[in-house]
């Protein structure tokens, strides 16, 4: 008997527990906080911001490791599919260089993002086919999708 009612109670606090960590998960994302949108946005932007120096770095020579290059324009594109989620509505306040425009204009704001995940796989095309000139010339195309967002949506 009473190890009926030890396994019932048991029982009922793994129900339970399901059901708070799937309550929990369902929320998710809406959950997180806009101080860590921010923080976490602009680790993602940093990260973009690092991979162009450094392939910068590998295509005017500065660095001579050939097999590098790739995998920085591709973490690129991966990192630039990720802008258009990283500004959600109500992650307009703090510690932020964001401008408001972006939640006025998101559509735009998604299009010049795009421009960025086109421009670096653009990039990553011409690595593959070794065309490491065109290559240097498309480090100037890429720069300029930086440069039209942050001078519309971005305090410097
Ligand atoms: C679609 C718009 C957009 C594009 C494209 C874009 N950025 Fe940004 N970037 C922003 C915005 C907006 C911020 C400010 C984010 C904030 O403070 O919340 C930012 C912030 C940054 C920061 C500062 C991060 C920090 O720690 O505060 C760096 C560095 C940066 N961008 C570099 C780049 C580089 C390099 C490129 C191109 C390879 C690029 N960005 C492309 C919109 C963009």
């Amino acid at each position: 008997m009473k190890k009926t009612v030890l396994l019932i109670v048991l029982s009922l606090i793994l129900s339970l527990s399901l059901l708070f960590s799937s309550v929990s998960f369902a929320f998710g994302p809406e959950g997180d906080s806009s101080e860590n949108i921010i923080k976490y946005r602009q680790y993602v932007m940093t990260a973009i911001s690092n991979h162009f120096k450094a392939l910068k770095f590998l295509a005017t020579g500065r660095i001579s490791q050939p097999d590098q290059w790739l995998p920085h324009a591709r973490s690129m594109v991966d990192m630039a599919n990720m802008i258009e989620t990283a500004f959600p509505p109500e992650s307009d306040f703090g510690d932020t260089e964001a401008k408001e425009a972006i939640w006025e204009n998101k559509g735009d704001f998604n299009q010049k993002a795009l421009k960025l995940i086109k421009a670096s796989e653009a990039m990553v095309k011409l690595i593959e086919a070794n065309e490491r000139d065109k290559a240097l010339e498309q480090i100037k195309v890429i720069s300029n999708t930086c440069k039209a967002c942050h001078k519309k949506y971005r305090e410097l």
